[in-house]
């Protein structure tokens, strides 16, 4: 559930009408809900009643914005970062560096040593030779890092296949069958101390079995490297569990999540986190945009060329993904066409032959689910600025992260001397 919702007929996000928003902040814009990301966070954390302790670190790849990371940060969250850009936001927004885990596979020096200087909770070490590298650099600057290691059980997430993350032939964590003698030869590093295990197959998973599967390899591979005489206490499962972005589709929920989890964990002994991303954040953003013209196309439908593109919002083009588009003030008529940006290429398209509310220039619009994986997934692709963000509250917003003007990205480049 979330609180984008038509009141006397003009969509809101909670108390406040997005034709507001529009006026003063400009479209396109992200709009974010915190009562939206609230309610997930809490959902999430009681989905898993059944696990002991469970320590949660929102994906902040999904949504880094400052504000957002706040929000989470006040339910208790920390924070799953993969470069020392998001280690930085994370602890910005004041998350506990304990509570911070820092996963990836191509951690450079500068950022192990960022996070061994942050005293982060737990590295996510995805290669032997990461382990190596990192021991190194801690036993060089007088640190001890923790460290899970993370394993690719080679299951299919069946989902997108440039999201998933948990087949052999992906670039993440090491191969199962070699994760026990890796982690034995980690664990006589000084400089390291080896603690757990991480799993993370892949996102917008629609089904539990894949990660049932994943979580059962994980189990036993516990097993494995606890007979072979090493400590393991900590267990990282990762994110993963998809959204609905279209009205109407089934997710499993979180409380069907937690409770396969716990049912599969129950005799693992070890502290369990979770890298949730988009079940957090997607649903609490759209992307509010105003149509610039409708065009008629040939024999087919009209076009509705809004004042978002591909830039602001990469999903569609990137992965053919589905976002509901619903206009802020409905007249009740619909009709069907092309929803594209005015980007030059023909990949900036929303949908094709999409049945929508009827739209004219100058009328508003949003992309839904746009609060994981939009905004930051912006490029300034034909010279267009970043998108401003506003967080709501109530019937108070703000903006969180302003536009940054196209020419703001001309001002820091220059022609240089012998060129002028
Ligand atoms: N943990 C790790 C190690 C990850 O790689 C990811 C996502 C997550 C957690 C969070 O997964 P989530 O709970 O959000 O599914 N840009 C793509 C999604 C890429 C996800 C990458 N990794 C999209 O727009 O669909």
């Amino acid at each position: 559930m979330d609180h984008f919702q038509l009141r006397d007929g003009v969509l809101h996000a909670e108390d406040v009408p997005l034709p507001r928003i529009a006026e003063e902040v400009g479209t396109p814009v992200y709009v974010y809900s915190r009562a939206t990301l609230e309610r997930h966070a809490k959902v999430f954390r009681e989905g898993l009643a059944g696990v002991k302790d469970p320590h949660i670190a929102f994906a902040v790849k999904a949504n880094p914005n400052l504000a957002v990371l706040k929000v989470l940060q006040r339910k208790g969250y920390g924070a799953d970062v993969v470069s020392g850009g998001e280690l930085t936001r994370a602890l910005a927004a004041g998350m506990a560096p304990d509570k911070v885990v820092f996963s990836g596979v191509g951690k450079t020096h500068a950022e192990l040593l960022q996070g061994l200087e942050a005293e982060i909770g737990q590295f996510n070490i995805e290669s032997e030779e990461e382990g190596y590298e990192l021991a190194a650099v801690a036993r060089r600057h007088g640190y001890n890092a923790n460290c899970a290691l993370r394993v690719n059980p080679d299951v299919d997430a069946r989902t997108h296949e440039k999201i998933s993350t948990g087949k052999r032939e992906n670039k993440f964590g090491v191969p199962l069958d070699r994760a026990a003698e890796i982690y034995g030869a980690l664990a006589a590093e000084d400089g390291l101390t080896m603690r757990g295990v991480a799993v993370h197959i892949g996102s917008q998973l629609s089904t539990l079995e894949p990660l049932e599967v994943a979580f059962e390899k994980l189990g036993r591979l516990i097993a494995e490297i606890r007979a072979a005489g090493h400590a393991v206490t900590h267990a990282d499962l990762g994110g993963g569990l998809g959204v609905p972005y279209k009205a109407g589709d089934t997710m499993p929920s979180p409380a069907e999540y937690g409770a396969m989890v716990a049912r599969v964990t129950a005799d693992w002994d070890v502290q369990l986190s979770f890298e949730p991303g988009r079940v957090i954040a997607g649903n609490a953003g759209v992307l509010l945009t105003r149509v610039i013209r409708t065009k008629r196309s040939g024999n087919g439908p009209p076009f509705v060329i809004v004042d978002a593109a591909m830039n602001d919002l990469a999903r569609p083009a990137m992965y053919g993904a589905w976002h509901d588009f619903d206009a802020v003030e409905p007249s009740g008529e619909r009709m069907t066409a092309h929803i594209v940006g005015p980007i030059c290429e023909t990949g900036d398209t929303f949908a094709m032959d999409r049945e929508i509310d009827a739209l004219s220039a100058g009328d508003l619009a949003v992309f839904r689910t746009a609060g994981a994986y939009g905004a930051t997934m912006a490029s300034s692709y034909n010279s267009r600025g970043f998108v401003p963000e506003v967080l709501v509250d109530g019937d108070k917003f703000a903006v969180v992260a302003e536009r940054i003007a196209a020419h703001a990205i001309m001002d820091a480049e220059k022609v240089p001397d012998w060129l002028a």
